[in-house]
């Protein structure tokens, strides 16, 4: 069986991740998806929303399965018997971030291999951050992720401008 990892905050998923994701299942027997507890970012979703909107977004996948996980990601990888971490390469800007973490997961697992699928040029101006910044602005966002995760978007925002508004 060879597996792979993909992790991430996936805050939320989007159709760079899915693209990703679809020909990475073809590639490997296992795709399992790491979604991390203790990411240095401040999520907006919270990790048990994150993994049900991969797990919806992912449920044509039969390959593919959604796990959550902290501490080290090689540590992960081994404790789900993967031979790989996968990761996508969206434009140069990205390459020193992705190298040094790939030297650094390999000097400390020697035996897992980072392999990098290139992400398609539709995708490759997209992040979660931007799709968050253009919703929160009422931007329609249906180009770049589900139809789930721009309703969890609106829905999301729409909550925290009726906190503001001491609607709550
Ligand atoms: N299409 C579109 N966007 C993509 C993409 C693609 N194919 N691939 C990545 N992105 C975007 C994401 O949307 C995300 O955008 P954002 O920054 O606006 O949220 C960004 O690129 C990368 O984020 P993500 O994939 O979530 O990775 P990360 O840089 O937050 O790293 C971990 C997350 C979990 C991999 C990393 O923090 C980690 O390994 N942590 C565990 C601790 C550890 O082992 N550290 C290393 C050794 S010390």
């Amino acid at each position: 069986m060879r597996i792979a990892i993909y992790p991430g905050t996936f805050d939320p998923v989007t159709n760079g991740h899915l693209d990703i994701l679809v020909r990475a299942k073809e590639l490997f027997d296992e795709v399992c998806i790491a979604v991390a507890t203790d990411s240095k970012k401040t999520p907006l979703f919270t990790q048990e929303e994150r993994m049900e909107l991969l797990v919806e977004a992912t449920k044509d996948m039969p390959n593919v399965s959604v796990r959550a996980f902290g501490g080290l990601t090689v540590e992960f990888a081994r404790q789900c018997g993967a031979i790989a971490i996968l990761r996508g390469l969206r434009a140069l800007s990205d390459f020193e971030y992705e190298f040094q973490l790939a030297l650094m997961n390999k000097k400390i697992a020697p035996d897992i291999e980072t392999i990098f699928l290139m992400t398609q040029s539709e995708f490759s101006f997209i992040s979660s951050s931007a799709i968050k910044w253009a919703s929160s602005l009422h931007a329609g966002v249906s180009d770049f992720v589900p139809e789930h995760v721009e309703k969890a978007l609106i829905a999301k925002y729409s909550k925290s401008r009726s906190t503001l508004n001491g609607e709550e």
